[in-house]
C-alpha cells in the first residue's frame, strides 16, 4: 500500500536519559508494527528535551544514539520518516502561531506541568516547561496527523492539541486534522523495578529502577535480580496485592507474548528467584540482536547523519503546506 492512502501517524520521544524496556514494550515495538499500516513520522523531540537543562557535550551524541536505537529496534527509515525535531524549523514556527491561540488557563491545568513544578517558585520555572504542550501540538498538527500513539500520561496534552486544532479550525477555517490518541493497554505499562507504583522512567536518577535497552547483559541480570518483590511464597498474578511480582510478570509477558496470568500459573510453585532468573534471560536474549544492530549503526555515523538529514528534508517539505496555510489564514502577507 502506498503511503498516500494511509492515515498519518506521528510520535516522538525526548532524547533524555536512556531508552528502557518500558519504551520497548509500550512504544517502540508498536511503532514497528504500525509502520506498514500507517504513514509514519517518528521524531526525536530534542527541542522538548531542553525544557530541562541538558549537558551540551552529551546532548548531540544522545540524539544520534536515539536515532540509531529507533532503527535498531526495527523502524525502517525507508518506510517511515525518522528525524530530529530541531532540524525542521516548521515545528518552532507553528508553535508561535499556536501559542497565540492557546490560553494560560489551559496550560496551567496540565498535570505534568503541575507535577514538574511542584514546590518550585516562579523564578525557577522555565517558560519552556509551561509551553511544552504547545510545541507538542505543533509537532502533531503540522502533518495532518490522524493517530498519535503515546503513553497514558500524555492524554491531557493530546486533548489540548485537539482543543487548539478545533479552535483554530473554527476561527480560520479548516486547517488541521483533529488527531486521535492511541494508548497502550494497561498490561503493557512497565513500572519501576524498585518502586512499582511508578512508571519506569528513562530519566530516573536511580538506575536500578529501569532496564536500559543498552545495558550490558550483566547489568540487566543484576537489576532484575534486585527488583522489589514480596515475601509471599510462590508466584501469583495480583497487580494490587503484589505489584512488584505483577510488574515482573507483565515484563515477561511483554517479551514473550504470554499472558501474565498464564505465566503466574507456570511459576506458581517456584519462587521469585526462579522467575527473576528466567526473566533476565528472556530480556537479554530478546535484546541481543537489537544491541548488535545498534553497535553496527553507531560505527557508521555518516550513514546515520545522512538518514537524519534526509528525514528532516522530507518532514519539512510535508510540513510546509500546513505552516503556509496557517500563516495565510491568519492574515500574514506571504513572504
Ligand atoms: N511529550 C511526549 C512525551 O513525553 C513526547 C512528544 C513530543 C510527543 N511531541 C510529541 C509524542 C508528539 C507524540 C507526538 O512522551
Amino acid at each position: 500500500m502506498s503511503h498516500e492512502t494511509q492515515p498519518v501517524l506521528f510520535s516522538g520521544i525526548q532524547p533524555s536519559g536512556h531508552l528502557t524496556i518500558g519504551h520497548y514494550a509500550g512504544a517502540l515495538r508498536n511503532w514497528v508494527r504500525l509502520q506498514h499500516e500507517y504513514d509514519c513520522l517518528f521524531c526525536i523531540v530534542d527541542l522538548h528535551a531542553i525544557t530541562v537543562r541538558q549537558d551540551p557535550a552529551t546532548f548531540a551524541e544522545r540524539c544520534l544514539s536515539f536515532a540509531a536505537q529507533y532503527i535498531a529496534v526495527g523502524i525502517d527509515p525507508q518506510a517511515s520518516t525518522i528525524f530530529l525535531q530541531s532540524h525542521v524549523p516548521a515545528h518552532t514556527e507553528l508553535t508561535w502561531l499556536l501559542n497565540c491561540n492557546a490560553y494560560v488557563g489551559e496550560l496551567s491545568r496540565m498535570t505534568q506541568f503541575k507535577a514538574k513544578t511542584q514546590g518550585k517558585t516562579d523564578k525557577t520555572i522555565g517558560v519552556g516547561l509551561f509551553d511544552y504542550p504547545v510545541l507538542m501540538a505543533a509537532d502533531i498538527l503540522l502533518y495532518q496527523t490522524q493517530l498519535v500513539p503515546v503513553g497514558a500520561d500524555q492524554k491531557q496534552h493530546l486533548e489540548l492539541t485537539r482543543d487548539i486544532a478545533i479552535r483554530m479550525n473554527h476561527h480560520y477555517g479548516p486547517l488541521f486534522t483533529v488527531p486521535e490518541g492511541f494508548f497502550p493497554e494497561v498490561g503493557a505499562r512497565i513500572m519501576s523495578l524498585q518502586d512499582p507504583a511508578n512508571k519506569m522512567s528513562k530519566s530516573d536518577p536511580n538506575a536500578n529502577n529501569y532496564v536500559a535497552l543498552l545495558d550490558s547483559p550483566e547489568t540487566m541480570r543484576k537489576k532484575i535480580r534486585r527488583a522489589v518483590t514480596d515475601a509471599t511464597p510462590g508466584i501469583t498474578y495480583e497487580p494490587d496485592a503484589r505489584p512488584g511480582v505483577a510488574n515482573l510478570l507483565n515484563i515477561y509477558g511483554a517479551f514473550t507474548g504470554e499472558s501474565p496470568a498464564a505465566l503466574a500459573e507456570r511459576y506458581a510453585d517456584k519462587g521469585n528467584a526462579a522467575l527473576k532468573h528466567d526473566l533476565a534471560e528472556v530480556i537479554v536474549e530478546a535484546l541481543q540482536p537489537f544491541q548488535q544492530r545498534y553497535h553496527d549503526l553507531m560505527t557508521n555515523r555518516d550513514y546515520l547523519v545522512a538518514l537524519l538529514r534526509q528525514g528532516a528534508q522530507s518532514a519539512q517539505q510535508r510540513a510546509l503546506p500546513t505552516l503556509r496555510a496557517t500563516y495565510e489564514r491568519m492574515g500574514f502577507l506571504p513572504a
